[in-house]
């Protein structure tokens, strides 16, 4: 019998061909619904390999379901949806899916604070509803990118191409992160700062760091209230980096200007979330990866991937 591959969301057919000719592929048929947790638990019983998106909640339950189970292979750069240490107690190799996804990730990142900066969705939402009725002084104002200051928390190579980019709008760029990085200070001229520090003095910040213990609810009240009134919050990352219920409150009373989230701490983010109902909040559909040739190549390293460890190779990215 052929080792069994299971894939949680329908995958381009070009690149799921190379692993029909060797294993037994099933895939959930869908592109936009996830596959029902029960369909997973029983497809998972006998797979060799599981194939999965961020929407998938790998847990304790669906590692221990999967007793032949070699590899997960998380098509996406973040893997907290995927419990790692239960992975690692019973021997499955997880990886993910880095490099591809940082430049396209660092356009989505640059675009989102353009767009959250001069309001850029509302004005079109304003014009496209008929309320462009005449030029107006102060009309759709915002704030200026080009020779403002950045603070980007997460300084991983994401944020170093988030960073390269604002150097192109003649920004200042200051940066957070676990470690410093020496070479792209003295290459580039980004500086260190605390965090508090980075707060107070940044005209934006960009949250690109994963989402781990230590990350969890960083960016809340406390450090909103540090954020200049002028400022923009931009999230890239993942939702529940930032309280959202803290945040609602700062851009409701103005204490911050505004936020572009692509990112909430439940997605899809339902209609009722009071962010949605604040005009200083931009909101994308967590499309940070999201071209196609980028999302293509996500595909081909997560077939590589099951590949080598299904014919006994290291896999080129495997998490921890
Ligand atoms: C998307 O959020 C990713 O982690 O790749
Ligand atoms: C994180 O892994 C990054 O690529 O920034």
């Amino acid at each position: 019998m052929k080792p069994k591959i299971y894939i949680t969301r329908k995958m381009d057919e070009r690149i799921v061909a190379p692993l029909q000719e060797k294993f037994d592929v099933r895939m959930w048929e869908s592109e936009s619904e996830p596959v029902p947790r029960d369909v997973l638990l029983k497809e998972v019983a006998d797979a060799e390999a599981l194939w999965t998106v961020i929407s998938d909640q790998v847990d304790h339950e669906i590692i221990e379901a999967g007793k032949k189970l070699k590899i997960i292979a998380n098509m996406a750069v973040g893997y907290n949806n995927i419990d790692i240490a239960a992975a690692k107690e019973h021997d499955v190799v997880v990886t993910n899916t880095p490099d591809v996804l940082t430049e396209t990730t660092a356009d989505l990142t640059f675009a989102l604070l353009l767009s959250t900066a001069r309001q850029l969705t509302f004005a079109e939402s304003e014009l496209r509803k008929g309320n462009w009725t005449s030029w107006s002084p102060m009309g759709y104002t915002g704030m200026d990118v080009g020779g403002a200051t950045i603070g980007i928390i997460g300084m991983g190579r994401i944020g170093e191409a988030v960073a390269r980019r604002a150097k192109g709008f003649n920004m200042d760029v200051l940066y957070h992160n676990r470690n410093r990085k020496h070479e792209a200070e003295a290459a580039h001229g980004f500086e260190y700062r605390e965090l508090d520090a980075l707060l107070k003095e940044a005209d934006f910040v960009v949250l690109l760091t994963p989402y781990t213990k230590e990350t969890a609810g960083l960016i809340g009240s406390r450090e909103l209230a540090l954020m200049k009134k002028t400022a923009v919050l931009i999230n890239v990352s993942r939702g529940g980096i930032v309280d959202e219920a803290a945040l609602y409150t700062a851009l409701k009373e103005n204490t911050i200007w505004a936020a572009g989230l692509d990112v909430f701490e439940t997605e899809p983010v339902p209609l009722e979330n009071p962010l949605l109902s604040l005009p200083n909040v931009t909101v994308l559909p967590h499309i940070g990866s999201a071209s196609i040739k980028t999302r293509l190549a996500m595909m081909e390293l997560n077939a590589q991937a099951i590949m080598d460890v299904l014919e006994e190779r290291a896999p080129k990215n495997q998490v921890e």
